[in-house]
């Protein structure tokens, strides 16, 4: 009998899952035209290659037989160097038995739900967000829900009434990106606080998403929670090297939780990918601590990116921008009297050869606007802004 609840709680999660991927509209026109002909901006990548410093230190570390099992929070050396980085990035410091390494920030967001929320509970998830966040509490067989934040002249912003009220005595965290995926919006540090109170009355853990924290066109650092929190409160921080530092194939990220949870989280690793590869670490190091000009040049390529981008979409009528991205790699944007973004998707793939994600992926709400990834070329996103132009005047 409880074999068979299992399975069937299995079965439904996947059911769920697949849902969400296959109505992937990247998928859908795979089939319909040539890669070639297609400028990707749908997925949140961009198109800069890992740089040679990076793939050096990744095989040098190969060939010197760094081949072996990793322990599971990660080298030793790696995470030494992720606890200077952090404290010299932060107001407070940051010790390495606070870091777990993982294998992107996708892994490093699964461990965090894993080990705050169970069947039954939930979790409040802080919207528009990248879609994965919400796989992954369904995964778990947790409820998802959801708090909008709101839209008007001063960008998104979040009120925290209604976060409260989202909250019950089975919500076990709250999950919120800042920078955010799709809208680049960053959380005041007032905010972060508020958050964080809420979180301290309640017993419920904060999951900080930081994966875009170095790509603010505004501010050098965006205010983090490791400068409110102390080290044993319920915050958990998402990171990854996949954005800044153009690895998003390598699959290299960290969690930074509680000293207290360190044991945990090994023991939690080792029964799902049991270490991140070990020779990438070593490119994880390099990165880290020689990094620092290529984090520099990728946000100033997204900036770059972002003006040509928004200065293309402000020139066209239908297009409401609402503002100007301050952070991240994306323009997330309505178009007038369009409702469904999913159709949207596919005619200005068709019309123009532009690819674009779909607002509903990030949430309802969001089913009147498109997502632009403009961390691309400044030619070839040109070109796409040209296309789109044609496609929507
Ligand atoms: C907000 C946010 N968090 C986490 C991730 C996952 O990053 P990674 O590629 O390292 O798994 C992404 C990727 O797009 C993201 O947008």
């Amino acid at each position: 009998m409880l074999e068979d609840q299992n399975l069937t709680a299995v079965s439904g999660a996947r059911e769920q899952i697949k849902s969400i991927t296959l109505e992937n509209i990247a998928n859908i026109a795979k089939d319909a035209f040539s890669n070639k002909e297609i400028i990707p901006l749908w997925f949140g990548e961009g198109d800069v290659t890992t740089p040679d410093f990076i793939g050096q230190a990744i095989c040098d570390a190969l060939k010197a037989g760094h081949t072996f099992y990793s322990h599971q929070n990660g080298i030793p050396e790696f995470r030494q160097t992720l606890a200077t980085y952090l404290s010299g990035l932060n107001e407070k410091p940051v010790g390495m038995e606070r870091i777990t390494v993982t294998s992107g920030g996708m892994p490093a967001i699964m461990l965090a739900v894993q080990l705050t929320t169970g069947e039954g509970d939930n979790i409040v998830i802080i919207d528009p967000v990248w879609p994965n966040i919400t796989g992954i509490v369904q995964m778990v067989g947790a409820e998802t829900r959801s708090v909008r934040m709101d839209l008007d002249d001063r960008g998104w912003t979040l009120d925290m009434e209604k976060v409260a009220a989202a909250c019950d005595n089975r919500t076990r965290a709250i999950f919120f990106a800042s920078p955010g995926n799709p809208t680049g919006a960053i959380l005041p540090v007032a905010v972060q606080k508020q958050l964080l109170a809420l979180g301290r009355e309640k017993g419920i853990w904060i999951i900080s998403d930081e994966v875009y924290c170095r790509m603010s066109f505004t501010q050098p650092m965006v205010p983090s929670f490791l400068d409110i929190s102390e080290p044993e409160d319920r915050v958990l921080i998402v990171n990854s090297l996949s954005k800044s530092w153009s690895m998003t194939g390598s699959r290299l990220g960290w969690l930074v939780h509680p000293p207290s949870l360190e044991d945990t989280l090994a023991m939690m690793v080792q029964y799902t990918t049991s270490g991140t590869t070990t020779y990438l670490q070593y490119g994880g190091i390099a990165a880290i601590r020689d990094g620092e000009d290529f984090v520099k040049y990728m946000t100033e390529y997204c900036r770059t990116g972002m003006e040509i981008a928004c200065d293309a979409l402000e020139e066209i009528p239908r297009v409401i921008l609402h503002r100007r991205p301050t952070a991240a790699m994306y323009a997330f944007f309505e178009i007038d009297g369009m409702t469904d973004s999913k159709q949207a998707c596919m005619d200005i793939l068709a019309s123009s050869k532009v690819g674009l994600a779909p607002g509903y992926f990030f949430g309802r709400g969001s089913e009147k606007f498109l997502r632009l990834c403009y961390c691309r070329a400044p030619e070839q996103l040109t070109v796409a802004m040209e296309r789109l132009k044609a496609a929507l005047s």
